[in-house]
């Protein structure tokens, strides 16, 4: 599967893609120069000996060959896809990525360089100007388009790259996490080397999603078996990794096979932990059919297993091979889990994604019509975090906003309350103690309290909720550190801190 990128001159698509390239480490094509190695010669001299027409044939023979090259980015020139012949072609061999800008940053950056464009020479800003007027309907065509406006290259390079929905992870293990279908895991696997697979998966997920996920594999030559376990966190235990285990050994598994884990943050947390210790070992890819498991639960290696006595007792850090999230599962999700795992993208759009939060604000519809755009912002912050501290030892501890109070809550409730549910609670009375304290701007908490309401949760500890209850559940976690609890607080939208609290009885006020 490949990158274009693809708009008119002057949108930086090639110091782009070569950053993208190197993010992800994969190469960089930049389609112009291999048409002029080709030709032998450069494109205005082309242009000028042989017509625009013959220069548009070489660009569709250009652009045939690389159906062969292994997974790369690619920078388009400007007009690469205005044959339909060539837009179907790159359409079917990857994502393609409209970057555009106006006029007058176009200008200014081409004129900044060597102005090599046949198309342009002359009055350039006049060109341009008619060039985009004659092209805005066929780049307004594409779905996927970024721009580009003035920023500075790095910030452009990170807007492209979370509107791709690919990122190559490498603090802990080297994986890609990639937003897209199902119908491209095979190809995907086959592109990396991966063999001899097994399905896990719940006994949701067998009827709703397994089929089509095996369709796609075996269109790629692949012969998988399947292995489905009991739904939900009850079945989060030892008995179900020792199912696993022996389904491995039946089936055959050896250290060079691959888990494929299809399902919520269960199912993945459970096949990343038995294929951890599976003969010390192999490997696994994550297929994250929950809101919750595409933007957290998939994502930095933590893998485990509940023990009665608590949550997530027994685990790992494992990462997996790779991860693909496709928003077009979560259709089947239902509605309350969706829900849920929206508390988690509020969150992280509080952390360090402003105008994730403010997408947030839209209300639940907003979200459920633009679930892609949704999956992606939210899968970058926690990518980004992740990547910077991998193993918790500084600024992971951020993702804790909202779950120092919300576990407490959750646990409290007996989990008649939902992990989101509680998160959203947790986060709303975090941030009114941020504001009681000085960190927070005045307004943050009842901010957060109108987003968390949009989207349908909750944002107060229920009436009947013993608070007692609460703060001495939260002393357990403070005595296990013998010192303060680090809350992650909420200063406005995009920054939190983490900040020592020793008085708990402050923090619920
Ligand atoms: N490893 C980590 O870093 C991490 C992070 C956060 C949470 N977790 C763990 O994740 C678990 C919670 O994950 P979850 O919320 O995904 O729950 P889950 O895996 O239990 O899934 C929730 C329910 O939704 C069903 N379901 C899943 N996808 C569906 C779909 N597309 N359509 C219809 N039904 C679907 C499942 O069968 C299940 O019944 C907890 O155990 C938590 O500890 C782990």
């Amino acid at each position: 599967m490949h990158i274009f990128l693809y708009g008119p001159p002057g949108t930086g698509k090639s110091t782009i893609g070569k950053l993208i390239a190197r993010n992800l480490k994969l190469p960089f094509i930049d389609l112009d120069c291999v048409i002029e190695t080709e030709a032998g010669m450069s494109i205005p001299q082309i242009m000028e000996q042989q017509g625009e027409s013959v220069f548009r044939d070489l660009e569709t023979t250009v652009l045939k060959n690389l159906a062969g090259e292994k997974e790369s980015v690619i920078a388009l020139g400007g007009g690469a896809l205005l044959r339909e012949e060539n837009r179907a072609f790159v359409e079917s061999q990857g994502k393609v990525v409209l970057l555009m800008s106006d006029v007058e940053t176009l200008f200014q950056r081409l004129n900044e360089g060597s102005n090599n464009r046949p198309l342009l020479a002359g009055d350039m800003r006049a060109k341009l100007t008619s060039l985009l007027e004659k092209r805005s309907e066929h780049y307004a065509s594409f779905p996927l388009n970024v721009h580009v406006n003035g920023n500075p290259i790095e910030h452009n390079t990170h807007k492209v790259q979370v509107a791709l929905g690919w990122h190559h992870l490498s603090a802990m293990g080297e994986y890609d996490a990639v937003v897209g279908r199902v119908e491209q895991i095979g190809e995907l696997l086959l592109t990396r080397g991966l063999q001899n697979l097994i399905l896990v998966t719940d006994e949701n997920m067998v009827k709703l999603h397994a089929e089509k996920v095996m369709t796609a594999l075996q269109g790629s030559g692949y012969q998988l078996k399947l292995i489905t376990i009991p739904a939900g966190e009850q079945h989060k235990n030892l008995e179900s990794v020792a199912v696993l285990w022996r389904s491995f050994l039946e089936h055959g598994l050896d250290r060079e096979s691959s888990v494929i884990a299809l399902g919520g943050g269960v199912i993945s947390d459970l096949s990343g932990f038995a294929s951890a210790t599976y003969m010390r070992g192999i490997n696994w890819i994550g297929i994250p059919t929950t809101l919750l498991s595409m933007v957290d639960a998939s994502l930095g290696g933590k893998t485990g297993l509940d023990l009665p006595e608590g949550k997530n007792l027994i685990g790992s850090f494992y990462p997996p091979k790779l991860v693909l999230a496709d928003p077009s599962l979560l259709l089947t999700l239902p509605e309350a889990e969706l829900i849920s795992g929206m508390a988690e993208v509020v969150k992280h759009g509080i952390i360090s994604d402003p105008e994730l939060f403010e997408l947030c604000s839209r209300g639940l519809n907003w979200v459920k019509a633009n679930l892609e755009e949704v999956v992606k912002r939210a899968m970058a912050v926690k990518i980004k975090i992740i990547e910077e501290d991998p193993y918790e030892r500084g600024i992971r501890a951020k993702l804790n906003l909202g779950h120092t109070v919300g576990h407490a809550v959750e646990l409290v409730s007996r989990f008649k309350l939902r992990h989101g549910e509680a998160v959203a609670i947790g986060t709303v009375i975090e941030a009114k103690y941020a504001e009681r304290i000085g960190i927070a701007s005045k307004g943050l908490a009842d901010e957060i309290a109108a987003t968390m309401s949009a989207l349908g949760l909750p944002i107060s500890i229920p009436e009947e909720m013993p608070r007692e209850e609460i703060i001495s559940i939260m002393k357990v976690d403070k005595k296990k550190t013998a010192k303060a609890i680090r809350f992650a607080l909420p200063v406005e939208i995009g920054k939190v801190e983490l900040v020592e609290v020793t008085d708990l009885e402050d923090v619920l006020e």
